[in-house]
């Protein structure tokens, strides 16, 4: 890992971000715990998200769907044969990596040293060797490659196998009764199976849309860079229904919203990339991600995916049940083509964290404090009377009062109002209040501000519209 991603990793720790799962016993590696300002802040980018699907979209509307699913659906999903990453351990550190993101890595290692075109070669092989499904082929890549394990630095490599990436339990109390299901590797499928009861019940027209944010679980092989990759994750999904032909446009349409709205939550465009994907999944005819720049590379935050009438298709001959829509505009009955965005919570929250992270050093002071968008900032004001006595504790209550029922507002009046500035800068709080003695007299506060440390003296009954107007998206 490399140095800003592990200050990032620490200071996400120490100021209650994330912390590893079931730390006592050295964690679950790839499962992560949210702490106090960790959940208010993945909150407000879901909410955000789901206010900018469903509240300001008409045609679009919410489910919330089981996280266990009909095994059937896996298989008419194409999850069961063919959601596999091609796996390959290291005979002598007994390491398991991502056999195509052994040979990625080192591609851009080759990069980095100046050898694109062999880095080229290397990327184009293995595309088609995973397009002919030849694992011996990737298998060969890697060893006439000389790709050698990170940990024992031998290249003493086992065959490469496929690995399927659903997790499966069993349900059903009595052994002989019981079958196997899976955790949700996506949650599109709950959309997908809920197409017409939302269609009828919410008396949806095509072109509409049916959004959801859940729990998704995958086994993942390589579990590194923190929570971009996790085995249990949060997504943020949007299946768009259209009319057979208009797919393309809607795609076009959708890709520039997605990318508009991560603009608009203030991720600079030069750390935002979109990515065509050349190698089209078999159900999709065009397919694109949104990337943002790690500190560990440009990696995907959002797909955004034709994915044609695949999938409804699929639900139709497995269950046998029509999933047909009648559209009386052209007098037709069709299986609608969908276009779907998907975003993980958890990749949005580490994007919006390293971007919010920021180092100041000059000669004068040094300071750490998290950027973040005043909509999205987990604490939206701190209230800080000057001093413990002569009733300023009590004005500052009144004000917290005042301001909890719409923002969430820390009291903190323990050590030099300094310190306390300090520690919210620590957690992105755009708004520092300070309640001094000349607030008994004039009922005025003075706001710090997070990003210019510039103050300034304001009526305690402007507070709620000031913060109201800076916190809105
Ligand atoms: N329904 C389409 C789908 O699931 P995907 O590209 O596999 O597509 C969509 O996943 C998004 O979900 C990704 O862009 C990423 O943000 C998030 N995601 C996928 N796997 C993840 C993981 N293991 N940990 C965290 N987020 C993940």
């Amino acid at each position: 890992e490399n140095a800003q991603l592990k200050d990032i990793i620490g200071h996400a720790k120490e100021y209650g971000f994330v912390y590893p799962s079931s730390e006592i016993y050295d964690g679950l590696q790839a499962v992560y715990d949210y702490g106090a300002y960790g959940v208010e802040l993945k909150n407000n980018l879901k909410r955000l998200w789901w206010e900018t699907m469903t509240r300001v979209h008409e045609n679009i509307v919410g489910i919330d769907a089981s996280i266990f699913m009909h095994p059937t659906t896996w298989k008419a999903s194409g999850h069961v044969d063919s959601f596999n990453d091609p796996m390959i351990d290291n005979k002598d550190s007994k390491k398991r990596y991502r056999a195509d993101v052994l040979v990625e890595e080192h591609a851009a290692k080759l990069e980095k040293e100046g050898k694109a075109e062999e880095a080229k070669q290397l990327t184009a092989a293995l595309a088609r060797l995973l397009e002919a499904e030849d694992l011996a082929g990737v298998r060969d890549l890697i060893v006439n490659t000389g790709i050698s394990c990170p940990i024992s630095g031998t290249t003493n490599w086992t065959d490469v196998r496929q690995f399927n990436l659903m997790f499966s339990t069993q349900v059903g109390s009595v052994a002989e009764d019981s079958s196997t299901i899976y955790l949700r590797p996506e949650t599109a499928q709950g959309i997908f199976v809920n197409f017409l009861n939302v269609q009828k019940t919410a008396r949806m027209k095509v072109p509409f849309g049916i959004a959801q944010i859940g729990k998704a679980f995958r086994n993942e092989i390589v579990a590194r860079q923190f929570i971009f990759r996790m085995r249990e994750f949060e997504q943020m999904e949007m299946q768009f229904f259209v009319r057979p032909g208009t797919e393309l446009d809607w795609y076009k349409q959708w890709s520039e919203t997605r990318m508009n709205w991560h603009l608009a939550l203030g991720t600079p465009a030069e750390k935002l990339r979109k990515h065509d994907h050349e190698k089209l999944a078999h159900y999709a005819n065009a397919a694109m991600d949104i990337e943002y720049e790690f500190p560990f590379g440009f990696k995907e935050v959002e797909g955004i995916h034709s994915r044609t009438d695949f999938d409804l298709k699929s639900h139709q001959e497995f269950s046998k049940k029509k999933q047909q829509y009648f559209d009386p505009e052209v007098n037709q009955n069709y299986i609608p083509y969908v276009i779907e965005t998907s975003i993980g919570a958890d990749r949005l929250f580490l994007l919006t964290l390293c971007n919010a992270y920021t180092e100041e050093k000059s000669e004068e002071k040094s300071r750490t404090y998290l950027k973040f968008h005043p909509a999205i900032a987990p604490v939206k004001a701190a209230i800080l009377p000057l001093t413990k006595k002569d009733g300023l504790p009590e004005k500052a209550k009144e004000i917290v009062d005042l301001l909890k029922y719409d923002f969430n507002i820390i009291y903190e009046d323990a050590a030099s109002i300094g310190k306390r500035y300090a520690r919210q800068d620590l957690i992105g709080t755009p708004f520092c209040i300070a309640v001094d003695h000349q607030t008994l007299e004039d009922n005025t506060v003075t706001i710090r501000h997070r990003d210019t440390t510039e103050q300034e003296r304001v009526a305690i009954a402007d507070l709620h519209g000031r913060i109201a107007e800076a916190t809105s998206f």
